[in-house]
């Protein structure tokens, strides 16, 4: 089965970090935009049963409720969600409410993501973020009153951000009972606001030994509190691992609709545009970029992204789909790997040992 992923350009305010496709934007753009991302849904429907959808951004959440009522219409007359798809939605705290929350619901959202990123307003604020500690406090048992499976997105990386900033906010979080908590570190960004700032020496990053460190301590944290982690930034209670998420890295096909949106089926990618004027004046959604993907591309996508994971990359299902013998080709590699503990080989997976994810790109880099 595929996924299906909706990207919604807008954002009530740019963070100074982020450089995902998304504007500032008002409502008669963002309804132009609904009517267009309709049209592409209906384009590419096919009736097939899709295993998830993630309406993602920028920050849905932003958008009125009716909007994305409308979208999720338009997904079930085109594609068929079964009991088991999983059909998820970002947001940021401070433009969730109730009201669009019990919609969410009612419309077959089954999983929510709330950006959170630090329990630290001084934090908050020094990365252009416009919410507060306070709205998360707030929000989040309305959350957990309309949802059973939700996400907190947080942060590593942050200027000034202490040991004790990224206990707390997963404590503090935890008491909340998400299903999951993804932990990305800051990726600073070419031409972001952030960037200029720290080239500028106005703001000063943690280095690298500070943001393992914190990320060592972060996992234990989740791990003390039953947040096991299933691939390096993404932590999940038992059977609460992203279905969308997990699919994007064993390399399975998908649908993209939206600004900026990629999809990859029948080992062919297609990019839509990045420009929103281009998109809201498209009228044939067939004429976009499309690149196929080389053996050689495949195979490094698969063992790459493998490896992300906790269980690994499961090198007989590579053999079979790509007639690629890892075990064979990087024998020695891998061997020498394997004795010095950094890869462990077991039941067809051969992944990097738990307290070696801090080196995984140079492991990975070893393999490919
Ligand atoms: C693209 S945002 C979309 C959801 C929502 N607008 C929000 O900010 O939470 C999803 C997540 O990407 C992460 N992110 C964005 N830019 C990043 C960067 N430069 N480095 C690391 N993580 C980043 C943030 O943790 C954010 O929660
Ligand atoms: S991090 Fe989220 S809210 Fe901030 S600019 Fe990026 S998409 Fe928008």
């Amino acid at each position: 089965m595929r996924s299906l992923y909706i990207h919604i350009p807008f954002c009530e305010q740019r963070c100074y970090y982020c450089d995902f496709c998304s504007y500032v934007s008002n409502n008669e753009i963002k309804s132009k935009y609904v009517d267009k991302l309709i049209d592409e849904i209906y384009s590419k429907g096919t009736d097939e049963n899709l295993k998830s959808v993630f309406i993602g951004g920028g920050t849905p959440s932003s958008l009125h409720y009716l909007l994305i009522e409308r979208i999720m219409t338009a997904v079930n007359k085109c594609f068929r969600l079964t009991n088991d798809s999983e059909i998820t939605i970002e947001s940021n705290p401070n433009s969730l409410s109730e009201d669009k929350l019990k919609a969410y619901k009612n419309c077959g959202i089954n999983r929510l993501s709330i950006g959170v990123q630090i329990l630290n307003d001084d934090i908050l604020k020094a990365i252009g973020r416009i919410h507060t500690s306070q709205q998360v406090y707030d929000i989040a048992p309305l959350v957990s009153k309309y949802f059973t499976n939700f996400n907190f997105d947080i942060m590593l990386g942050l200027p000034n951000q202490t040991s004790n900033d990224i206990v707390d906010t997963i404590t503090k979080l935890n008491e909340f009972n998400p299903t999951h908590i993804s932990m990305y570190s800051l990726i600073l960004e070419e031409n972001t606001n952030l960037y200029h700032k720290v080239k500028n020496n106005e703001i000063i990053l943690p280095d690298s030994d500070e943001v393992v460190n914190h990320y060592n301590l972060g996992l234990s944290t989740l791990h003390d509190l039953g947040l096991e982690r299933y691939e390096i930034s993404n932590f999940s209670k038992a059977e609460y691992q992203s279905i969308h998420n997990l699919n994007y890295w064993e390399c399975g096909e998908y649908y993209g609709v939206g600004l900026s949106a990629h999809s990859y089926i029948n080992k062919e990618r297609f990019y839509n545009t990045c420009n929103l004027q281009d998109y809201l004046s498209q009228t044939d959604f067939k004429t976009i970029y499309k690149e196929k993907l080389s053996i050689q591309e495949m195979i490094e996508e698969r063992v790459m992204l493998g490896l992300r994971m906790t269980k690994g990359l499961n090198v007989v299902k590579l053999k079979n789909d790509l007639s690629y013998d890892i075990m064979l080709d990087k024998k020695d590699i891998i061997e020498n790997l394997v004795n010095n503990h950094f890869l462990q080989f077991n039941d067809d997976y051969l992944s990097i040992c738990q307290d070696k994810f801090y080196v995984s790109n140079g492991i990975i880099e070893k393999l490919i």
